[in-house]
């Protein structure tokens, strides 16, 4: 389910687009949102309410890697590894996390702080290396500087 307040949102936006498959995005993000991860069940909650095909919707949320299949920490690390990212280290920036956290790639700490996962170029590669926590873009990234970002996120 979705809360009220989302439903009525997405009720306006069915209003302003001759599809209801525009409002697929906002309605994932939604139920993100409120609920963390999409399930299948979440899947055919939203295509139910949009009144479009399951697998139009799982294909939506399996295509973008800001939905999360499956549960995930309180913060999410996404370590871009792109061309600009990894020419610059990323990958000791993903190892460090890694041995810190004591987790490997797509793994989640035992008590559900943080989900570590590899992202694809983030838009932010003047910037490398860098990763996305949230809404939040860490750039310039070296061992010192995620030591401190771990310990703030706590
Ligand atoms: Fe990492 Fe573009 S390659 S942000």
């Amino acid at each position: 389910m979705l809360s009220e307040q989302n439903l009525t949102r997405i009720e306006e936006l069915k209003k302003r687009y001759q599809s209801p498959q525009s409002v697929v995005l906002e309605a994932l993000w939604m139920w993100q949102d409120e609920h963390g991860w999409i399930s299948n069940d979440g899947m055919k909650y939203v295509a139910d309410l949009l009144g479009i095909p399951h697998h139009h919707v799982y294909g939506v949320v399996t295509f973008y890697t800001m939905f999360n299949k499956q549960p995930v920490g309180r913060h999410k690390l996404e370590v871009c590894t792109n061309v600009s990212c990894m020419l610059r280290n990323s990958d000791k920036i993903l190892s460090h996390i890694e041995n810190r956290l004591n987790i490997k790639v797509g793994e989640t700490t035992p008590d559900k702080r943080f989900t570590l996962v590899e992202a694809e170029c983030l838009g932010a590669c003047g910037y490398a290396p860098m990763l996305q926590c949230g809404d939040e873009y860490y750039e310039n990234l070296n061992e010192a500087k995620v030591d401190r970002l771990l310990e703030e996120l706590k």
